[in-house]
């Protein structure tokens, strides 16, 4: 395994953050599996998205033409690039992720890969996909230009992160034929993972639908192995139990 940080994270997200930085910047074997994608769509997916590939399934064969797509931590943006051919011009395909550098390998080639199409349906946002109203493109804009070094700033924060929700929604409500997921949902802490699972209901168009690929479990994973960064981190140990689904 490559290394992932030099220095202790503190919390769940914080691995997971710099873990993703890491594999964006270099593959992380540890992290790949075998998956067995359509090889139609792959060709002109650039080679080094394809060699970031942290799926552990492949969620696209439920796509439609026409639909309009949110994958939930699209990553190096593989699955995205994939679900464009199949939704085709008609459709639209948003990809969601939290590390700026997922989202730069991922936007390095839309325009390469539109090229290539003949059209374009495919973005990436910056976001939580627990909290899929916050565009945090737009709070980094305003962060950079106003940085928090108070607490009364750090106040003025909290409201503006509310007033961005409700004036520029990164998801509307109703807005998605489709979510689907790739191996994120067991990254999400446990103390976000019922928003996160309201998040999907409020942006899917009544009669939507959601197609994840992730980690499950047929029981508990102990507490020690859920508080260990590179299991978390590793797709492991954040897996859900699978009776938390019925
Ligand atoms: C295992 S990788 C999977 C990437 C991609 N779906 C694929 O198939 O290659 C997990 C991705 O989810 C992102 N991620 C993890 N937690 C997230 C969260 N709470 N909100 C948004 N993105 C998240 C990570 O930054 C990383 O890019």
């Amino acid at each position: 395994m490559n290394p992932v940080n030099t220095r202790s994270p503190a919390s769940e997200e914080e691995s997971v953050y710099a873990r993703y930085a890491n594999a964006a910047l270099q593959t992380e074997q540890a992290l790949c599996c075998p998956v067995e994608y359509n090889q139609e769509y792959l060709s002109i997916i650039p080679k080094e998205i394809l060699e970031k590939d942290y799926g552990c399934g492949d969620p696209t064969p439920y796509l439609s033409p026409g639909d309009t797509v949110l994958d939930l931590g699209s990553g190096g943006g593989k699955i995205c690039y994939i679900a464009s051919q199949i939704v085709g011009p008609s459709g639209k395909v948003i990809g969601v992720d939290c590390n700026a550098e997922m989202l730069a390998l991922a936007r390095k080639y839309q325009q390469e890969v539109a090229d290539q199409l003949g059209y374009s349906n495919v973005e990436f946002h910056s976001g939580l996909i627990q909290d899929l109203k916050l565009d945090l493109d737009l709070l980094n804009r305003e962060l950079s230009a106003h940085p928090i070094d108070s607490q009364s700033r750090w106040l003025e924060l909290r409201n503006l992160e509310e007033r961005l929700r409700g004036e520029s929604p990164l998801i509307q409500d109703d807005s998605i034929d489709c979510v689907i997921s790739n191996c994120v949902l067991n990254l999400v802490r446990e103390s976000d993972r019922s928003q996160l699972l309201q998040e999907v209901f409020r942006v899917l168009k009544r009669g939507g639908k959601a197609v994840i690929s992730d980690i499950v479990c047929d029981e508990s994973v102990p507490h020690h192995l859920r508080k260990d960064p590179a299991l978390w981190s590793g797709c492991i140990s954040g897996a859900y139990q699978e009776a938390a689904f019925l």
